[in-house]
């Protein structure tokens, strides 16, 4: 046990008391000033907590000596009481100070809309394969798909353009390097949906009638070309087939894209795959002619190639671009504009 002498108590007694005064004079004005509720939490801890001024100061009383301490007892704990008093009351007015500043704020108002979220919507090009699906799925078409990347047979052989003939240069394209089971096969990025007329074929038993969108390129390259660009083929194979068909369902098709007073002209054409071939135009009243498609009948030698009779079936086949479509229907004068992915754009149509 320590033994304190008189002098030391004195000395106890004497910081007790000034430190008594200090924080009796100091604390008011720590309180006021804070500016918010946590900094005046922290002021009152720097006083009233563990660490705080006051409760350091108490500290000092079991070396006051015993006729003092109770005098200075008293006094702390009244300093105490007034100062968590005075804090709860500060408390209490930082508080409503608080709510009235957010009452008298501007308002909020959480019902009303968000703001700019826009709603998305379909690519035009891909609304207009929407809308000719839609048409050649009510005249009894499937829907049929194709790899981007395809034999290069697939692409020229099997069609009937002849290995290296220049023919094939009107469509030309990305080879592409592959293997396939350890061995080196030619493929090509596709130039045309055409292939998809072949696989299907390979597939299939006739009678068949397909539609098939989807992705083909090529080395053009200006304002109504694109390296890669959308097409729509098409292929029906029965019995007895004539050109008649042939003229009938495009021109149905062709008056439901463009309008019932849309004219339709055929013109002869070249395809290695279809004998006789043709193109197709499309005249809006008071508008210019348009081409707009190939077309023609399936050639024999085509459907030797898939292994169907040419003197048991006969069919139609036609391709079209999407891109094509959507820029005469939407009057977009430049093709790579389908392709920027400008949102100003494209929220146009
Ligand atoms: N494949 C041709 C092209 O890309 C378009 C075409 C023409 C497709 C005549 C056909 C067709 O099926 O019969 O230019």
């Amino acid at each position: 046990m320590s033994c304190m002498n008189a002098q030391d108590a004195g000395e106890a007694a004497n910081t007790l008391t000034e430190g008594l005064t200090r924080v009796a004079g100091s604390y008011r004005a720590l309180f006021e000033g804070a500016a918010d509720e946590h900094a005046l939490r922290e002021q009152n801890a720097k006083v009233l907590g563990p660490h705080g001024e006051l409760t350091q100061l108490l500290k000092l009383m079991r070396h006051v000596d015993k006729s003092q301490r109770r005098e200075l007892g008293q006094r702390s704990n009244a300093l105490k009481t007034e100062i968590s008093t005075f804090f709860d009351e500060t408390l209490v007015a930082f508080q409503k100070r608080a709510r009235e500043a957010e009452l008298s704020a501007p308002h909020l108002d959480p019902t009303l809309p968000a703001r700019g979220h826009g709603v998305g919507r379909l690519h035009p090009i891909t609304r207009i394969k929407h809308e000719l699906l839609d048409i050649f799925q009510s005249l009894g078409f499937d829907v049929a798909d194709g790899p981007e990347i395809d034999l290069h047979e697939n692409c020229f052989e099997k069609l009937g353009f002849p290995p290296d003939h220049p023919a094939a240069d009107m469509q030309d394209t990305f080879f592409v390097k592959s293997t396939q089971a350890g061995h080196d096969v030619d493929t090509v990025l596709r130039t045309h949906t055409s292939t998809v007329q072949v696989r299907e074929m390979l597939k299939r038993k006739p009678p068949l009638a397909i539609v098939a969108p989807g992705a083909v390129y090529r080395r053009d390259d200006d304002s109504t070309h694109s390296p890669m660009f959308f097409q729509l083929e098409g292929l029906l194979v029965d019995r007895d087939v004539t050109f008649a068909e042939l003229k009938g369902v495009l021109t149905l098709f062709l008056q439901r894209v463009f309008g019932s007073d849309t004219e339709v002209r055929f013109r002869p054409s070249y395809f290695p795959f279809v004998e006789p071939g043709g193109e197709v135009d499309v005249r809006r009243p008071g508008g210019d002619w348009m081409e707009i498609l190939g077309c023609g009948m399936v050639h024999p030698a085509v459907f030797e190639n898939v292994g169907y009779d040419p003197n048991e079936w006969s069919g139609f086949a036609f391709g079209l671009g999407l891109d094509r479509i959507a820029m005469v229907k939407y009057g977009v004068p430049n093709i790579k504009a389908l392709y920027e992915n400008d949102v100003r754009f494209l929220s146009s149509f």
